[in-house]
């Protein structure tokens, strides 16, 4: 089953099989049904954050339940959830719409509801660790539904219990947050409060924030319809404020943003540009000319060109500042 037009970087690769799940009854086919749950599996939502390293010999589980309601009100906070298959960016509209702010700050981020938490989707100084209230998975191995909370799902930076060996095998099936009735606007990432600003908007609403976001988003990164991606290739890599210290020393110029646990933050982007790789590529496989952490397909990459070009950038970062980059996307 050719796969090309369900990951966003756009690898031409196959998958032995292919099944649409519209819900839990689906799933528990799979497993009920021996030739198929012997098979390894592969959940996929919109395929904007994986890259795809060969041809997958087992079951793509593609996971495309619809739907999305308000279902409660704790006086202060309203829940609103959707199914895994929902699209994120129609589902942040869709609460805007509704008059619910909260979500508005990660507008535009591509994929599914379902997959949002698998890496506690976050843009522009939000998580949806913030506003998570609960998610519904299913586990493959029991057949159960279970209930998870935020402490459950374990959220960090770019992490969840799902990238770890305890969440494999939980398949999500919808999510739910707590929107807040009192919302305030979430300006702490610099250049979305300039952009406000410059547009002449002091007291933003959320649909401002949110369109405020889209423009820059627009700008600033490639759109998958037009050039394959994934978004960030490398998560911004935390060192210890210690770290920071001595490389400021030969460095100053570095872009590191602190933690409020004393680390510090580091620009991937920035260490990848200072290592020249900006607008390069290696064979079809190239560095965004606009954002040098966002490596793109530049026609008929396969998988194993852009891992060469992900291998080249981190040994050249690390050479260069002794910090190893940690890829983003999951390798499939
Ligand atoms: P997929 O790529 O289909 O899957 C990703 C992972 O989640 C896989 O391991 C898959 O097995 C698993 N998975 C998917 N659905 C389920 C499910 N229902 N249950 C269990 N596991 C599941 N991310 C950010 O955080 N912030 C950004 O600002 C951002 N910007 C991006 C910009 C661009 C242009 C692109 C292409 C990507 C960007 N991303 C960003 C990355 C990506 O959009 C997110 O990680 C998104 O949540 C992936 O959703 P998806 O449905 O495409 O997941
Ligand atoms: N920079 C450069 N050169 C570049 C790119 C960036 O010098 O080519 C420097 C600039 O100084 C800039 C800083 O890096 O100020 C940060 O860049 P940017 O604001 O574009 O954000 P980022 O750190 O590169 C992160 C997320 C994005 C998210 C944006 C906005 C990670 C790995 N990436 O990117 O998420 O949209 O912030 O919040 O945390 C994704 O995860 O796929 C993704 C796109």
């Amino acid at each position: 089953f050719p796969l090309k037009s369900l990951n966003t970087f756009g690898i031409d690769a196959k998958a032995r099989r292919y099944l649409r799940v519209a819900g839990p009854a689906d799933l528990a086919a799979v497993m009920a049904d021996p030739a198929l749950s012997a098979l390894p599996r592969l959940l996929l939502g919109g395929g904007s954050n994986v890259l795809l390293t060969r041809d997958f010999d087992g079951l793509v589980l593609h996971m495309a339940g619809a739907g999305k309601d308000i279902v409660g009100d704790t006086g202060t906070h309203v829940l609103v959830r959707g199914a895994a298959g929902e699209n994120w960016h129609g589902f942040v509209q869709y609460t805007l719409a509704q008059g619910l702010g909260g979500l508005e700050n990660m507008s535009l981020i591509p994929g599914t509801l379902g997959a949002a938490p698998i890496q506690n989707i976050g843009a522009y100084g939000a998580e949806i660790k913030d506003v998570f209230h609960s998610l519904t998975a299913f586990d493959m191995a029991s057949g159960a539904l279970r209930t998870m909370t935020a402490a459950e799902c374990r959220f960090g930076y770019r992490d969840s219990v799902f990238k770890h060996a305890e969440g494999q095998g939980l398949a999500i099936i919808d999510v739910t947050f707590a929107l807040p009735r009192n919302w305030q606007p979430n300006l702490r990432y610099a250049e979305l409060a300039q952009a406000l600003l410059d547009a002449g908007i002091e007291q933003p609403t959320a649909q401002q924030v949110s369109d405020t976001v889209v423009a820059i988003r627009r700008r600033k990164l490639p759109d998958p319809a037009v050039i394959g991606n994934a978004g960030s290739f490398f998560k911004n890599p935390v060192v210890s404020g210690a770290e920071c210290a001595r490389l400021l020393e030969r460095f100053p110029a570095l872009v590191h943003h602190a933690q409020p646990d004393g680390s510090e933050k580091l620009a991937a982007g920035w260490l990848i540009d200072q290592c020249g790789w900006k607008g390069k590529h290696l064979g079809a496989a190239g560095v965004y000319p606009k954002q040098a952490l966002v490596l793109v397909n530049n026609g008929g990459a396969s998988g194993a060109d852009v891992l060469a070009l992900a291998r080249a950038i981190q040994a050249d970062v690390h050479e260069r500042y002794g910090v190893m980059l940690d890829p983003e996307p999951v390798f499939v």
